[in-house]
């Protein structure tokens, strides 16, 4: 569903990937893993469209996306991918309920089956209770939590995630892998993710070990 295909990114002299290819399924969680610097952010924002490679294609459903103009690329993004990043980003001035509300209300699902499924994501998540907070008065792995939330609300076809664990204690990080595993076979969500804790890379169904800028399955 999703490949990456000999993709090549420098910057500057520093050669980030080199000829690195994957590929996901759907319903599949894919680890990256592999020591710091060897390229495993990089390949996934260029699997997820943010970064643009210098050479190589990512195809998702047939469609090239480094083909694709900047509005046809967003769209798929909002519409068919979700993004847990590194340090959880989310929106200040919101609620983490308003917050994980957000990708429902920009897919124009229904007031209805919104409320639904936020509600069904904070309890899921262990998170009900700090719902009407904003991220800066909670705690680093609730927003971490609520990021994963946000990220799955709106069913994704793919999920990107880089390290969406790496605030947590070792008992809420098997909350999220749950969470990602549920995603992956409830709603066939190919989840994409990068890690380095041995024991998510354990839960994955398959793991890539990146090395200096390539993979190697
Ligand atoms: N914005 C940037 N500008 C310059 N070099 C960068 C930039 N981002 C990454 N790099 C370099 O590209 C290489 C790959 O970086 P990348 O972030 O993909 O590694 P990583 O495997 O995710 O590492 P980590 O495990 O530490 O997160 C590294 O040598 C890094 O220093
Ligand atoms: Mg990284």
């Amino acid at each position: 569903m999703l490949s990456a295909e000999n993709l090549t990114l420098s910057y500057g002299s520093t050669v980030a990937l080199a000829n690195a290819s994957a590929t996901v399924h759907r319903g599949e969680v894919v680890a990256f893993v592999g020591p710091s610097g060897s390229g495993k952010s990089t390949m996934l924002y260029c699997m997820a469209g943010l970064l643009h490679p210098d050479g190589g294609k990512v195809s998702f459903d047939g469609v090239d996306l480094t083909k694709l103009d900047d509005p046809s690329r967003s769209d798929l993004r909002r519409r068919d991918f979700g993004f847990v990043f590194q340090f959880a980003e989310l929106v200040p001035e919101l609620s983490l309920r308003e917050n994980i509300m957000l990708p429902l209300e920009l897919n124009g699902v229904g007031r209805r089956d919104r409320r639904a499924r936020v509600e069904e994501l904070l309890q899921q998540l262990g998170i009900e209770e700090q719902a009407d907070r904003r991220p800066a008065k909670v705690s680093g792995g609730q927003a971490q939590r609520a990021a994963v939330a946000r990220a799955m609300a709106h069913r994704p076809r793919v999920l990107f995630a880089d390290e969406p664990t790496g605030a947590l204690d070792s008992q809420n990080g098997v909350v999220v892998l749950d969470a990602l595993l549920k995603l992956a076979s409830v709603d066939d969500t190919a989840v994409v993710l990068v890690t380095h804790d041995p024991q998510v890379a354990g839960r994955a169904h398959r793991t890539v070990r990146m090395h200096d800028g390539m993979a190697q399955l």
